[in-house]
């Protein structure tokens, strides 16, 4: 039985962070009941419990998402990492890749602006636009490092192909794609990623452990471990890889420390196989 408590992450060589981070998206925008005072509670709950990576995008709720958390979290205890994203606008349900240099500048910009930053730690490219040549996208963010506005530079929702091709324009030290226990179609990028001890910060982490079924095996497991099924899906996520960084999302303030206790709870081998074998 092994616990993951306290252990942590190293980030391209310099950014070293818990291995449960956090996902700011709900804090904004939607549900309608989430009011300012308790979205800042929220974010600030989550540095008291020791989260040091918290994830947003200039598009989560038009950049009043990157407000928030520096509104809640400004000036940033020492060694806390907020990454950002940028390269796919939000209109409506329909999200729409944009990674025309001279935008992608402004965003980096203009997010720096809003979190009140002299350099962003992480900028990660939301999507690659598939109208725009690769090197023009990376080539931009490669610039704004050079100018020091950057310090790393990740992707999002990328294929090892276009991984691969990003790494010859610019050190790519994260990368976030869909992956949960029961959505493991980027299990040949983590492997990329684990190969490269490049950080895979695996998105919609815990939503479909949260509709987890009376007689599956996440709900056997949750039940011999007093835990919840929630607990049991970021759990697994930990142990599957060293560089594994979820970034579970809430907007309640109970399922938030629900889940950073995830890092607590002890997994055995046989646990661990049985889950993976779902
Ligand atoms: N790169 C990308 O393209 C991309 C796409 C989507 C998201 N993201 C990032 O990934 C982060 C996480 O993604 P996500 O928010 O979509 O998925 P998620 O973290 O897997 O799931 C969040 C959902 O699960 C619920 N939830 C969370 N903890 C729970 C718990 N302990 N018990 C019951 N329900 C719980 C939340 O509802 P409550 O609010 O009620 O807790 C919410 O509906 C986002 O915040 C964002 O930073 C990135």
């Amino acid at each position: 039985m092994r616990t993951l408590e306290g252990t942590t992450l190293t980030i391209g060589g310099d950014l070293t962070v818990h291995r449960l981070g956090f996902g700011a998206m709900r804090l904004t925008g939607e549900p309608a009941w989430l009011d300012r005072p308790t979205s800042i509670a929220i974010a600030r709950r989550a540095v008291e419990l020791g989260v040091t990576f918290i994830d947003t995008a200039d598009a989560y709720d038009l950049g009043d998402n990157e407000k928030l958390l520096a509104e809640a979290l400004h000036p940033y205890p020492p060694g806390m990492v907020i990454a950002t994203k940028g390269g796919q606008i939000n209109i409506g349900r329909e999200w729409i890749p944009l990674g025309r240099p001279e935008y992608l500048r402004q965003q980096a910009e203009l997010s720096l602006r809003r979190l009140r930053l002299d350099r962003i730690d992480l900028y990660q490219l939301h999507r690659i636009d598939p109208l725009v040549p690769l090197v023009d996208q990376i080539g931009a963010l490669r610039r704004l490092q050079d100018e020091g506005k950057v310090r790393h530079v990740g992707l999002s929702e990328v294929t090892v192909e276009q991984l691969a091709e990003a790494e010859k324009i610019t050190e790519i030290v994260s990368v976030q794609n869909r992956y949960n226990l029961t959505d493991r179609a980027s299990e040949d990028v983590l492997e990329y990623c684990e190969r490269r001890g490049i950080a895979f910060i695996p998105w919609l982490p815990v939503a479909p452990a949260t509709k987890a079924g009376i007689a599956d095996p996440i709900t056997a497991v949750a039940d011999r471990l007093g835990a919840t099924s929630t607990q049991v899906a970021l759990t697994w996520l930990l142990h599957r890889s060293p560089v594994m960084l979820p970034i579970p999302g809430t907007s309640s303030r109970a399922h938030l420390e629900e889940n950073i206790a995830a890092a607590s709870l002890p997994l055995s081998a046989d646990d661990f196989a049985q889950l993976s074998a779902t």
